[in-house]
């Protein structure tokens, strides 16, 4: 059976790619940062490993306990929703630790097995806020544009050796705990200046009819993995298609 490892199954996308990969009959590898055994059902090709993306040595000690994988996705992230007068330098390092350079060390991690095979698709969780950029989120949009452009370019290196490296760009889902964990490791408090500003734009975001799904997380990312002709990019979610279609074919 082919193998996954899957970054931050705590909640939201990453439990819902784990769910998707082992009901198709793969072996998945569901990292978190607190393992956990009671959120997947028992089962013999599933494998539950503590991994924190910011950590050198919680890296290693994965890539030793997982073995060989086919793929290897990097979900696992975290939002700020403030102005940047509102944020703290520490709390940037922090959100770029996870969703930028937790991307880089995992895919550098995986990248000399899948060299040696000559084959592995590495996976990485983006958004749509790299395609129309929203008001109080330059920091995440930041971070997740950097995320975009190394794996394009990781794409053009990994092919020399038949490794695929492909985006996802999910849309807003309001169901995850992505907003509520956002604001209880980042914070939110907006300076006074700013506050009516970012309150209508939230208004404005919650008044959206279109929203993402976790399932159509794990459906883009399913694509990614198993399509070998699969865009660079694939959105999921319908605000993240009506994002693609707006932002036309030079941006998406
Ligand atoms: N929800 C949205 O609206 C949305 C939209 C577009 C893109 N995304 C992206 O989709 C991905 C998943 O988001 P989600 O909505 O599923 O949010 P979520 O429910 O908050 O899940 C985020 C996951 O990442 C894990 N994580 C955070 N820091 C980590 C670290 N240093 N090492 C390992 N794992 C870490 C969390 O683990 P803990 O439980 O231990 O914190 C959690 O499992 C993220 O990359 C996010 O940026 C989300």
């Amino acid at each position: 059976m082919p193998k996954i490892l899957i970054t931050g199954c705590s909640s939201g996308f990453g439990l819902a790619i784990a769910h998707k990969f082992l009901d198709a009959g793969w072996d998945v590898v569901a990292t978190m940062r607190t393992p956990r055994n009671d959120l997947l059902p028992p089962n013999d090709r599933l494998e539950i490993l503590r991994l924190d993306v910011t950590s050198a040595d919680s890296i290693a000690m994965a890539v030793e306990a997982a073995g060989t994988i086919d793929a290897l996705v990097n979900n696992a992230g975290v939002g700020m929703l403030n102005v940047l007068e509102g944020t703290e330098m520490s709390k940037i390092r922090e959100l770029f630790e996870t969703n930028v350079f937790g991307a880089m060390a995992m895919a550098k991690a995986f990248l000399p097995q899948m060299r040696a095979r000559r084959s592995g698709v590495v996976v990485n969780v983006s958004s749509t806020v790299t395609l129309q950029p929203p008001p109080a989120l330059s920091i995440y949009s930041a971070s997740k544009a950097a995320l975009n452009a190394f794996t394009e370019s990781l794409a053009l290196e990994a092919a020399l050796f038949g490794i695929r490296a492909k985006l996802v760009l999910p849309g807003s889902a309001p169901t995850t705990g992505f907003g509520k964990n956002a604001v209880s490791r980042m914070g939110m408090e907006i300076p006074e200046p700013y506050t009516a500003f970012v309150h209508d734009y939230l208004t404005k975001l919650r008044s959206g009819t279109e929203v993402t799904t976790a399932g159509a997380v794990a459906e883009a990312v399913w694509r990614s993995v198993t399509e070998s002709d699969a865009p660079m990019k694939i959105p999921a979610g319908a605000d993240a298609e009506t994002s693609f279609r707006e932002a036309g074919p030079m941006l998406a």
